[in-house]
């Protein structure tokens, strides 16, 4: 059997060439880091919590007209996708004041944004993916005021649809990351949702206790990620039937 020829390693996931022109297969690492991988750990069972969660979110994306890059789930680690040209950017969509906007702004974790608000970063780990307005975006050539458009739209859609899912099972979403890739049909080009939507890249609050569910657990020594991801997937009704256990069983005596 020929082996598959790999196109990227990143921090959470491989990209393999795909069986067909313009697919990729995204493998799903148990690789946790935060703080641009100045911690690091092996999560036993993330990669296959993440690559349900992200088939997940995005077949009901693509449900509602969304357009997303998932094409089908292949196994317990990988996904096909179809291959885009990431603009790049982390979109950032925030509900509510967390993290970095907490920092910067003086503004309590978990205070209500008066509405939803997009942020963009430039996708670059030695600068640390370093916050830039709209003027960098087009001044820098990164994407048109057409893409900033139609950009805005799909990441308040993402927010409206995933607020929604998530509220449905008491969850509050906090903030997230989405990518965006461009697609070619012809002459024209699309944009899509692609990467992956977990809670890697989202912040997920238990509604009634405040409780994270994502991946601060991680990065704030809360507890056991796997516990949190697992309390996400079985409430969305997503949990991984024929997995491994996703947690060691006790051995008693
Ligand atoms: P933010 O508060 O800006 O940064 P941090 O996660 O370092 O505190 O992040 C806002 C949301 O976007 C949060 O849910 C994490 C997610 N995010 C990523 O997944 N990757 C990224 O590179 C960035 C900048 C944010």
């Amino acid at each position: 059997m020929a082996r598959r020829k790999k196109i990227y390693e990143g921090k959470a996931k491989i990209l393999y060439e795909g069986p067909e022109p313009g697919t990729i297969v995204q493998y799903f690492k148990d690789d946790a880091t935060a703080f641009n991988a100045q911690k690091k750990d092996v999560i036993e069972g993330k990669g296959v919590l993440n690559n349900r969660l992200s088939e997940f979110f995005m077949t009901g994306l693509n449900q509602i007209g969304v357009p997303t890059h998932f094409l089908k789930r292949l196994n317990m680690r990988e996904q096909l996708v179809r291959s885009c040209e990431i603009i790049p950017l982390e979109v950032i969509v925030r509900n509510y004041a967390a993290g970095t906007m907490s920092q910067r702004l003086g503004i309590d974790e978990g205070t209500q944004l008066p509405r939803p608000i997009v942020e963009y970063c430039y996708k670059d780990d030695n600068l640390g993916d370093p916050l830039v307005t709209e003027e960098h975006i087009a001044a820098f050539g990164w994407a048109s005021q057409q893409d900033m458009d139609d950009i805005v739209s799909l990441a308040l859609r993402v927010n409206d649809f995933l607020s929604g899912v998530m509220m449905a099972v008491g969850i509050r979403l906090v903030d997230f990351k989405i990518e965006i890739g461009r697609v070619y049909d012809g002459d024209f080009m699309r944009l899509i949702v692609a990467d992956e939507i977990s809670p890697d890249s989202c912040r997920l609050w238990d509604i009634e206790t405040g409780e994270k569910l994502d991946k601060d657990v991680f990065r704030r020594d809360l507890g056991n990620l796997a516990d949190a991801y697992t309390e996400v997937a079985r409430r969305l009704g997503v949990m991984p039937m024929n997995a491994q256990p996703v947690t060691k069983p006790t051995l008693i005596n």
